[in-house]
């Protein structure tokens, strides 16, 4: 099943470089610029890892990039082709295939798992009810092809609530990968984890791109992102400062540079 009205569009929709590209990006909050000059391409199947001080401006980067923000001035392309900014919506990036991942406001808590992959887009038969048995099957399939759930008592009826935080993230990247997004969008996805839960987070995010996705990744642990990441992009202060492909530097280089940009703040 594909809901997706950009994927649906054929060979047309395999003919591009990047999935979304920035260029020249400015965000101003009245005097305060937390974006500048920003030139930025995600193309397929790499995992982008977004890093960066607090207030750096990662969060308003993807913000920008997916519709939640209108950015001050600069363009923005969607498989190579630029969008109209003044219509550019969270709706829109939908449209085109992008989805974040937030760490909590993904999922409804009290409802079953299943009735959580199709929030928003729901089955419906011919006389207009909900599919539930539809609804159910696509969500056991996704449990077990996506995310790879087997055993731990998880299933599709199972309450949100119930289960761990690196379960739920599972299954809000599962989601995404269902409604075949090409650029999964991931905010800090193993804040607040335990060791074994943020192993599965970085499974998923692994899965994302063998599946042949982009995925944007914003951490601050280090040594999480420098492991799966294709590629860092280092943000400062507004400012694109590096892109490290991680095979280049050792997760102790990384931190001591990164140390070294905060000192220059103060200095
Ligand atoms: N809605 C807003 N109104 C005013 N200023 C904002 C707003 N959102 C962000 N900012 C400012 O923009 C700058 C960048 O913030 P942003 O949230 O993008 O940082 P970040 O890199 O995501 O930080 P963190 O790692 O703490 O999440 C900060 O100086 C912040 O105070
Ligand atoms: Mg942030």
């Amino acid at each position: 099943m594909n809901n997706n009205p950009a994927s649906q569009t054929g060979a047309d929709a395999q003919d591009f470089t990047s999935i979304v590209r920035l260029e020249g990006v400015q965000k101003f909050f009245g005097p305060v610029q937390a974006l500048r000059d920003i030139d930025l391409a995600i193309g397929r199947n790499e995992i982008v890892g977004l890093i960066g001080d607090n207030g750096a401006g990662k969060s308003t980067l993807i913000k920008v990039m997916t519709g939640v923000l209108e950015p001050t001035a600069g363009r923005i392309y969607v498989r190579d082709r630029e969008v109209d900014l003044a219509d550019y919506s969270v709706r829109m990036a939908h449209d085109l295939s992008i989805e974040t991942v937030y760490q909590d406001r993904s999922l409804a808590e009290k409802q079953p798992l299943w009735r959580n992959f199709f929030v928003g887009r729901q089955i419906t038969n011919r006389f207009g009810f909900i599919d539930v048995r539809a609804e159910k099957a696509i969500a056991e399939d996704i449990l077990k092809r996506a995310i790879g759930f087997r055993g731990a008592g998880i299933t599709v009826d199972s309450t949100v609530a119930n289960l761990s935080g690196g379960e739920r993230q599972g299954i809000a990247i599962g989601r995404a990968m269902h409604y075949n997004a090409d650029l999964i969008i991931l905010d800090e996805p193993t804040v607040a984890l335990a060791v074994k839960e943020v192993r599965k987070v970085l499974d998923f995010v692994r899965r994302i791109k063998d599946s042949g996705r982009a995925v944007i990744y914003i951490e601050h642990n280090l040594a999480h992102v420098h492991d799966v990441a294709d590629r860092l992009i280092v943000l400062d202060r507004g400012r694109i400062v590096a892109e490290i492909a991680p095979k280049d530097m050792s997760v102790m280089d990384l931190t001591e540079f990164l140390i070294a940009l905060q000192q220059d703040h103060i200095g």
